[in-house]
């Protein structure tokens, strides 16, 4: 795979926004190199990751029952209450981890949303993104990341090679909606948690993308500002976790597009070691 600059620019819509931020006669030169089809080897690496073993060809890869194949078994939901505590969350298999999601009321969002929004993608996924909680149109249609940061995640995946659905998956840490998108509540955090914990239990990823400040505060029960977290490698229960602004972070502040760019080449890089460690 061989992508210019400005492809690799633009699959993260990162151009033209990158143009404003470089002086004249670097933007020159930016135009000659263009012209040189560099190798990509980023893309190039992602491809090679995105090559799993025969078991798992798309027509193999076994999808989030509860989202991407339709809606949970009845059966399924009559033996599951709707307040699960934690110990019995740790326990769950996927089916009845969706249906637990979908009819909890453990805490207050229950009354305001439209439906849970458990996640959405490859139950054995290597790559595991998450965000902060379902926005308006998440609650809508029942599935993460689905409007304009939606979009753009689509985009920083595509970056690297990745597509949802297709040994990724995608999760918030919080399952509903908080009314109006305000800012989640410590109590909503705490209450909500042990489902991406089990979530994340099930599906064993190879690595963690944390889309933003929340889920990357939440994930490694740290204050510390994301300007800090990112740039570096860390662990969620000896999963390494990449961090990385939140997409609709970046609607707003697209110039910094090009740190994320930087981020998800620490991501590329620590799935090509993870792999080759595990030989
Ligand atoms: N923002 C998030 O953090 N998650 C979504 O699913 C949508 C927007």
């Amino acid at each position: 795979m061989s992508l210019t600059r400005r492809d690799r620019l633009q699959a993260l819509g990162l151009w033209p926004a990158w143009r404003l931020r470089v002086a004249a006669p670097a933007i020159e030169a930016e135009r000659e190199a263009e012209h040189e089809a560099e190798p990509f080897q980023a893309a190039a690496l992602a491809a090679e990751l995105l090559e799993k073993p025969a078991t798992s060809s798309p027509d193999a890869v076994e999808r989030n029952p509860g989202i991407a194949m339709g809606e949970i078994p009845d059966s399924a939901h009559g033996s599951i209450q709707a307040t699960s505590p934690p110990n019995a969350i740790r326990e769950m298999d996927w089916t009845a981890l969706n249906a637990a999601i979908k009819s909890c009321t453990r805490c207050a969002l229950a009354k305001t949303r439209t439906q849970a929004v458990p996640g959405v993608g490859d139950i054995h996924a290597e790559w595991l993104f998450v965000g902060e909680a379902p926005g308006a149109n998440e609650d809508r249609q029942g599935e993460p990341f689905v409007g304009d940061a939606g979009k753009l995640l689509d985009a920083m995946m595509a970056a690297i090679g990745l597509a949802r659905g297709n040994n990724v998956y995608i999760a918030n840490v919080l399952k509903s909606r908080p009314p109006g998108n305000r800012d989640p509540l410590p109590e909503e955090v705490a209450t909500c948690l042990p489902y991406l914990e089990r979530q994340i239990e099930l599906i064993q990823p190879k690595l963690i993308v944390a889309l933003g400040r929340f889920a990357a505060q939440n994930l490694l029960a740290t204050d510390t500002p994301i300007g800090k977290l990112r740039g570096q490698m860390h662990r969620y229960r000896g999963v390494p976790l990449v961090v990385t602004y939140h997409p609709a972070y970046l609607l707003r502040n697209p110039l910094d597009k090009a740190k994320v760019w930087e981020d998800l080449l620490l991501a590329v890089d620590t799935m090509r070691q993870q792999k080759s460690n595990a030989g």
